[in-house]
């Protein structure tokens, strides 16, 4: 069983990718994660994320950078977003996805293209969203708990940055499939979120 699960930055779709594995006993793959260690790994190389070369350089970075907390930061998701616009980065990190959601009992992936791109014959598609002021509230909170210190302000701005790009890429662009359950949780706090997308994937299984 592959359950792909699509949203925009901050829409909480990590927390609910990561409680949809533990429910139904997958495995989660994050593939931000994957960018993001390719967006550090330009820059530890002394590279441009805007250059499609120093970043496919960059997709051969140690498995152990995975565990660098820094990947979790906001500048570390903005490398991300930048380096994920180069074709070669996306099909560089293509048949480590593709691998991952193909195991035997399947798996749960959370990104940006999985059920467009990686995973387009899920068995379940959710694209996960919230308005903006919801998610910039949530980030801004998240990264004053991690001791990051940004204001409202310049998450809004870095957010509205990033969907943009996100949203507007040649390759692989966010957009939700045609397939997919949409989840709006702007009214929901995380653990009516997580309730809310298992109810609506436990309902998709049963259809
Ligand atoms: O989900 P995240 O915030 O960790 O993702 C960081 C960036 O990586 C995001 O802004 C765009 C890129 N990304 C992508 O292009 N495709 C994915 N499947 C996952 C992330």
């Amino acid at each position: 069983m592959i359950i792909a699960v699509d949203g925009p930055t901050a829409s909480g779709k990590g927390t609910i990718a990561k409680a949809l594995a533990t429910h139904f006993g997958l495995p989660h793959l994050d593939t931000g994660l994957l960018y993001r260690a390719v967006g550090k790994q330009t820059v530890l190389n002394g590279g441009n994320p805007d250059d499609p070369l120093d970043a496919v350089r960059a997709v051969d970075f140690p498995d152990s950078l995975l565990d660098d907390p820094d990947l979790r930061s906001e500048a570390s998701g903005a490398l991300a977003s930048r380096v994920s616009v180069h074709k070669g980065v996306r099909a560089a990190l293509l048949e480590r996805q593709r691998a991952f959601a193909a195991q035997p009992g399947g798996a749960v992936l959370d990104g940006r293209d999985i059920g467009t791109v990686i995973a387009p014959d899920a068995d379940v598609k959710l694209f996960v969203t919230a308005s903006v002021a919801a998610r910039a509230d949530r980030r801004h909170a998240e990264s004053l708990s991690r001791g990051h210190a940004v204001t409202l302000d310049e998450i809004r701005a870095d957010l509205a940055a990033r969907d943009e790009r996100d949203r507007n890429r040649a390759e692989a662009p966010l957009v939700e499939a045609a397939d997919a359950i949409l989840l709006d949780n702007s009214d929901l706090d995380a653990k009516a979120s997580v309730a809310e997308a298992i109810r609506l994937v436990e309902e998709a299984l049963a259809a």
